[in-house]
């Protein structure tokens, strides 16, 4: 599992919680191996933008295509918002995407609400990557 520093205790903890080993990285550290020894993903940002338009995951432009070959990894996309994510996850599920992965969940955490919905989140990825009971 690799993921921004974002959230990344709350969802590497819901994993955890699930009986999964987590391993927590920036997205800059991210390494070809870190991506094929993990058997899921959750790679996430914050939110950069002017509220009502432009809002996107922030330097996603720049570390996403800089990712390692996903080569179809399951992965759960999040980003971290003050007050709307608007279009975020779906451009950052689409360069994810880019790079090979098999988005099999999104979800967008409120900067207050760091653990809310955390561990549905977790879960559904999970269970959506055949990694945890229905
Ligand atoms: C320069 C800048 C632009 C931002 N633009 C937006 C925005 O357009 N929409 C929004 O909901 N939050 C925006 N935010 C708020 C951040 O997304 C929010 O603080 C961040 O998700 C908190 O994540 P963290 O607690 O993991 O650092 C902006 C923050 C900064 C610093």
């Amino acid at each position: 599992m690799v993921i921004r520093a974002a959230r990344r205790e709350a969802i590497a903890q819901a994993a955890r919680d699930l009986n999964h080993e987590a391993v927590v990285k920036s997205v800059i550290e991210v390494q070809i191996a870190d991506v094929e020894n993990a058997d899921v993903l959750f790679v996430g940002t914050w939110v950069q933008g002017f509220i009502l338009f432009a809002v996107r995951p922030a330097g996603a432009d720049l570390w996403a295509p800089a990712l390692p070959p996903l080569k179809g990894k399951p992965v759960g996309a999040f980003c971290t918002y003050a007050i709307h994510p608007r279009g975020s996850l779906r451009i950052l599920g689409g360069m994810l995407a880019a790079r090979g992965a098999n988005v099999v969940g999104e979800r967008a955490f409120h900067r207050f609400r760091p653990g809310a919905g955390a561990a549905p989140f977790v879960q559904r990825v999970l269970q959506s990557a055949g990694r945890a009971p229905a």
